[in-house]
């Protein structure tokens, strides 16, 4: 394993990136699960670690989110990986092009997370374009518990016509069903526990959705459900899988995102999908 702190140097080594795992480090059991898929996928393995200051839209949510290089180190020892990359701002800024706000898709940007986290999808964008153009690997490998960032970058990978596939990877779950998250982290013991009703409100979801409930109906129900709950929900939905525009006849997901005390906790599920 390669670990570059100097962007110069990794640029210089004219490395040939088949897959790259995006990250911005406090690495949990969901993103070595990207390593592994990534591994399994190509012939070599680049994990990114870099906490894009821009895409917080909240000061103290970025000045709380957890650093633990040394530990994250490890923890990509033992995965295998080939190539860390921990570039600095500077450095990343002065070897890309930025992506340009004009082309931004606010239509999908601006609405679910985007519509809480103003300008959080377009600095996404923005340092995911740069990490493109730096790294030009054949793959990305993203996790579907930030579904809507996935859909997002799809869209950037068609605006910027970079030749890249995107590998999707299912949410891993801690056993009470709570989606694994950096952020959990910032949850006691007790916290985690309640943070598990996410999970299970979206459970309730794809039951209801079962029985034939409408998604306006189920709306409904998850807003009731969150009524009695100490998670405060920002928002819960129902949308088409592909396009996070509003639901039609085709797949579906519930998408959710909530507050635990200051922790945001987001999460989703597939309800309807001709895959299954
Ligand atoms: O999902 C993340 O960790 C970040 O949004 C990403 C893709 C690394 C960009 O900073």
């Amino acid at each position: 394993m390669k670990i570059f702190s100097s962007l110069d140097e990794f640029i210089d080594s004219k490395l040939h990136i088949d897959a790259f795992v995006p990250t911005m480090g406090n690495l949990h059991n969901g993103h070595l699960q990207l390593v592994e898929v990534a591994k399994k996928n190509s012939k070599n393995t680049c994990v990114s670690i870099y906490v894009n200051e821009s895409q917080f839209t909240d000061k103290k949510d970025f000045d709380s989110y957890p650093k633990t290089l040394d530990a994250d180190i490890k923890k990509l020892k033992d995965t295998g990986v080939d190539y860390i990359l921990i570039p600095e701002k500077r450095d990343i800024e002065n070897n890309s092009e930025g992506f340009d706000p004009v082309l931004e898709p606010k239509i999908l940007t601006n609405d679910l997370c985007g519509k809480y986290r103003k300008g959080h999808f377009l600095a996404v964008m923005d340092i995911v374009h740069r990490f493109f153009q730096i790294i030009k690997p054949n793959i990305v490998v993203l996790g579907e518990k930030d579904y809507q960032q996935i859909v997002v970058i799809k869209e950037l990978i068609k605006i910027c016509n970079h030749k890249i596939r995107i590998l999707s990877c299912p949410i891993i779950r801690a056993d009470s069903g709570l989606a694994l998250s950096s952020r959990n982290n910032l949850l006691s013991e007790a916290q985690k526990k309640i943070a598990s009703e996410i999970y299970k409100s979206l459970v309730l979801a794809s039951s209801l959705y079962e029985q034939d409930s409408s998604p306006r109906e189920i709306e409904d129900e998850i807003n009731i459900f969150f009524s009695r709950s100490l998670i405060e929900l920002e928002y819960f939905t129902i949308r088409d899988l592909k396009t996070l525009q509003q639901p039609n006849d085709n797949d579906l997901i519930a998408l959710i995102a909530g507050y635990l005390g200051t922790v945001r906790l987001i999460d989703n599920i597939i309800i309807k999908s001709h895959l299954r």
